[in-house]
């Protein structure tokens, strides 16, 4: 069983896959952590995005891991790195790398190798799982969806405003969207969940109506 969501950022992805997983007994893998988690290396390591042969040889040596909610780089916890801003404000120039999707993908479909996996990002329902049983995709108004992420990060301890929020969910959506490798887009055979002003409840339950018609 793959369940495929993806949406743009802030859109209730990760929530709501969380959610599910527990609820349906399937393993989560959050796929936008692991571009987070090559950017941060990138920024570590102070690689410029035009540096082909060096982001080849991150790429060869990368070594992450996930386990449940901890996310790690080199074996060190990098939870909370990857959602800061700088983090944020580099994963979409990342995340549009020919070789770096190419590998996020080749380990995505390694990691979900007979497992009943529920996986969130950008491209799962169209290029990593064009197969996938239940394909799901998220939208909200980017103002709410700034909100909810505005409050995510103040619960953790962030000191951000909401306008660099907003306007950071803005250009990521304008990235991701047009990029020419796997763009933010629905599949044709997704099905189209708007958030806004719903919540998290509401969109499990319609998730689960479409899970429990389907099986
Ligand atoms: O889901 P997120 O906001 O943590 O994702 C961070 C970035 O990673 C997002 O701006 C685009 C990229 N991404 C992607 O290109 N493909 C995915 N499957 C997941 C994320």
């Amino acid at each position: 069983m793959i369940i495929a969501v993806d949406g743009p950022a802030g859109s209730g992805k990760s929530t709501i896959s969380k959610l599910l997983a527990k609820e349906l007994g399937l393993v989560y893998l959050d796929t936008g952590a692991m571009y987070r988690l090559f950017t941060l290396k990138m920024l570590k390591e102070n690689v410029s995005f035009s540096d082909n042969d060096k982001i080849n040889e991150l790429l060869e040596k990368l070594n992450i891991n996930i386990e449940n909610d901890k996310f790690y780089l080199d074996d060190e916890d990098v939870s909370k790195e990857i959602r800061k801003t700088d983090v944020a404000e580099n994963v979409s120039k990342t995340a549009a790398i020919d070789e770096v999707r190419e590998k996020m993908v080749s380990l995505q479909r390694e990691f979900s190798k007979s497992k009943n996996v529920i996986l969130d990002g950008r491209d799962i329902g169209t290029v990593v799982f064009p197969e996938a049983d239940i394909k799901i995709f998220l939208v909200a108004d980017p103002r709410e969806r700034a909100e909810r992420r505005f409050k995510e990060l103040k619960a953790k301890g962030e000191n951000i405003s909401l306008d660099s929020i907003y306007e950071n969910i803005l250009k990521r959506d304008k990235l991701d969207s047009t990029r020419e490798n796997s763009p933010l887009k629905k599949a044709n055979d997704a099905i189209e969940v708007d958030t806004t002003g719903k919540n998290i409840e509401e969109v499990k339950n319609i998730i689960l109506n479409l899970y429990n018609n389907k099986g």
